[in-house]
């Protein structure tokens, strides 16, 4: 294991189980609909890729960029889209898939924005949610996997953009942002 992680929280066979079942879901709840699945860049993007493979049936993908965090592990409140949806989301079924819901402020921002643009309907798939930092309310529709209040990373969840590339969800040692 990689020496600033303390332990790991998901391993990677719990991740795919987990992932496999939220597919079979969303498949079931939009039979014979189409979808569009966006991704929320950068942190989302391994637990989209699982995802969108294991919904079977009429599904579009797209990327927004989305961040409140910068290089901190304090989330700044001030969210900014720095790259927008290729194309209108109006009149279609939208999923929104983000990696963790922390603190609420990304996705409510996230969500009343795209359902401001006449979706036909908005919905959340959030591979963690960590409900004990919440300050603003977000509803999630579909959720892999609640999580206690460490500072966790991998399968696309970065400190100071690194360790996304780790198969696994791990708990980082505090000396890492400590001595920041
Ligand atoms: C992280 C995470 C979520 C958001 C959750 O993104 O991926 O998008 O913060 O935090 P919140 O509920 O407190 O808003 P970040 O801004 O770090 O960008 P990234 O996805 O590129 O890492
Ligand atoms: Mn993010
Ligand atoms: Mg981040």
């Amino acid at each position: 294991m990689l020496d600033s992680i303390k332990e790991v929280l998901i391993t990677q066979e719990a991740l795919q189980e987990r992932v496999a079942e939220l597919g079979k879901q969303i498949s079931a709840d939009y039979k014979g609909e189409e979808v569009v699945l966006v991704c929320v860049l950068k942190g989302a993007v391994m637990f989209f890729a699982d995802l969108a493979r294991s919904i079977e049936g009429d599904v579009t993908l797209d990327f927004i960029s989305c961040s409140s965090y910068g290089n901190s592990t304090q989330s700044s409140g001030v969210v900014r889209i720095m790259k927008d949806l290729d194309k209108p989301v109006e009149g279609k079924h939208v999923i929104v898939v983000e990696d963790i819901v922390d603190t609420g402020n990304t996705l409510h921002y996230l969500l009343e924005n795209l359902k401001s643009r006449n979706a036909k309907s908005v919905r959340l798939v959030a591979l963690l949610n960590k409900p004990d930092r919440r300050t603003v309310e977000v509803h999630v529709d579909y959720q892999g996997f609640v999580v206690p209040d460490y500072f966790v990373v991998g399968y696309g969840l970065d400190y100071a953009e690194q360790y996304r590339n780790l198969p696994y969800i791990g708990i980082l040692k505090e000396e890492v942002y400590q001595s920041k």
